[in-house]
C-alpha cells in the first residue's frame, strides 16, 4: 500500500526579525523573532507526502519539478526528525517518503516560501505518521532545522520563535521553538498587503547573508544584546492590547534595523531597492497626514514590501499605491480586488 497525507501551511511575516545563527548545525538564531502568520487562502505551500514499502529512496518535487535531495541536511533532518515522533516508528523506520509540494506565489520572489514549505512538509510528514510531540512545539524545533522562519508557519496569529539555550531537556537546543503569543482570532482586522516590487530570484540568500553578517557586523552585536529583546516584549504587549501605533512603529523599526544590519555587513547586502525605499517615505507621509500609524511597512530578504494594516484602512492604503505605482499592473498581488473595491 501507498500511505498518503496532504497538508497546507501559510507563510509568516516577521516583525521583528531573524537573522543570525547561533548553531549552524541545529539550526538555531542568535535571538528571538516574531511574526504574523498570514491566511490560509493568500500565500501558502501545500504539500502531498506518500510512504511506501516500494520506493527506493526519498524524493522531491518542487511545483511539479523534481529536486536532487541526496545531500539535501534540511530536508533529511525533517524526515528523521518526525519519524523518531512517529506513533509507531517501527512502521516507518525504513520506508521511503515521495514529497510534492506546490507554492501559491513565486518562489523565488522571496516571499518566505521556505518557511510555507518546510512547515507544510513538517506538518504532512506529522499527519502521515500520527506523529506525537512530547512536549508541546516539539514539531516546530524540527520545522525549524528545514528553515529557521519555517517554525513560526506551524501556528496561526502572532507566533514568536524563542532562540532557546544550547543545554535543552532532551537534546541540545530542543527548546529554540516557536509560541503562539494570540491566535489568529485576537486581531482579525488586522491586515497584511504584499507588494511584490520584484519576483527576481534574490541574490543573496538568508543562510548565505546572516552567516557574512554574524561574521563581519559589529552592528549586529548590539542589536541582538540591546535592541532585540526589548522590542520583543514591547511588541507582544502591543499586538495583546491591539495598539496599531505601537505594534506598527516597532515593525518599522525592526525592518530598518534589520536592513541597517545588512548595510553594516561587510560585504553590504542590499535586499531593498529604489521602490522599496519610495514606498517607505510614502508610508511615513501617509501616516503624517492621518495624525496616526495606519500602515506599517516590512521588509525581508529581497525588496518586496509588506504593509501591515486594519481593515478599515486596507482599501485606502491599496488605492494610495495604486497611486503611485499605476503603470506595473505585477506590483500586486490581488490587485484587480482592490480596483474593484476601490472603484465601488
Ligand atoms: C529576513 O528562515 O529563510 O525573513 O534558517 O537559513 O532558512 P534559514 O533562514 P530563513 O531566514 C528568514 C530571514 C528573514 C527574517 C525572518 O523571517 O524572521
Amino acid at each position: 500500500p501507498i500511505y498518503i497525507a496532504t497538508v497546507s501551511a501559510p507563510t509568516n511575516i516577521a516583525c521583528i526579525k531573524y537573522w543570525g545563527k547561533a548553531d549552524a548545525h541545529y539550526n538555531t538564531p542568535t535571538n528571538d523573532s516574531v511574526s504574523v502568520t498570514l491566511d490560509q487562502a493568500d500565500l501558502k505551500a501545500v504539500t502531498t507526502v506518500a510512504a511506501s514499502a516500494s520506493f527506493t529512496n526519498d524524493r522531491l518535487w518542487l511545483n511539479g519539478v523534481e529536486e536532487d535531495v541526496s545531500q539535501n541536511k534540511r530536508f533529511r533532518a525533517c524526515i528523521d526528525g518526525v519519524k523518531a515522533l512517529a506513533k509507531e516508528p517501527e512502521r516507518w523506520k525504513d520506508l521511503f517518503v515521495h514529497v510534492s509540494s506546490y507554492n501559491t506565489f513565486p518562489t523565488a520572489a522571496g516571499l518566505a516560501s521556505s518557511a510555507a514549505g518546510y512547515a507544510a512538509l513538517v506538518a504532512a510528514l506529522a499527519e502521515l505518521m500520527d506523529a506525537q510531540e512530547e512536549y508541546v512545539g516539539q514539531l516546530s524545533t524540527i520545522a525549524r532545522q528545514g528553515s529557521g522562519s519555517a517554525c513560526r508557519s506551524l501556528y496561526g496569529g502572532f507566533v514568536a520563535w524563542k532562540q532557546g539555550t544550547a543545554a535543552g531537556n532532551k537534546s541540545p537546543w530542543d527548546n529554540s521553538m516557536a509560541v503562539q503569543i494570540a491566535t489568529e482570532q485576537h486581531w482579525p482586522e488586522i491586515r497584511a498587503l504584499i507588494l511584490v516590487v520584484s519576483d527576481a530570484k534574490k541574490d543573496t540568500s538568508s543562510t548565505a547573508g546572516m552567516s557574512t553578517s554574524v561574521a563581519t557586523s559589529t552592528l549586529l552585536q548590539h542589536r541582538i544584546k540591546s535592541v532585540v529583546p526589548e522590542r520583543m516584549e514591547a511588541i507582544e504587549k502591543a499586538f495583546l492590547a491591539k495598539d496599531f501605533e505601537a505594534f506598527g512603529q516597532l515593525t518599522m523599526k525592526d525592518s530598518n534595523s534589520f536592513h541597517a544590519v545588512c548595510m553594516d555587513t561587510y560585504p553590504p547586502i542590499f535586499y531593498m531597492n529604489d521602490i522599496s525605499r519610495m514606498v517607505v517615505r510614502i508610508v511615513h507621509a501617509y501616516n503624517a497626514w492621518a495624525g496616526d500609524i495606519r500602515a506599517a511597512y516590512t521588509f525581508d530578504a529581497g525588496p518586496n514590501a509588506v504593509l501591515y494594516t486594519l481593515e478599515q484602512y486596507a482599501v485606502e492604503i491599496g488605492a494610495l499605491m495604486l497611486h503611485y505605482f499605476p503603470a506595473d499592473s505585477e506590483n500586486y498581488i490581488n490587485r484587480s480586488d482592490y480596483a474593484n473595491e476601490v472603484a465601488a
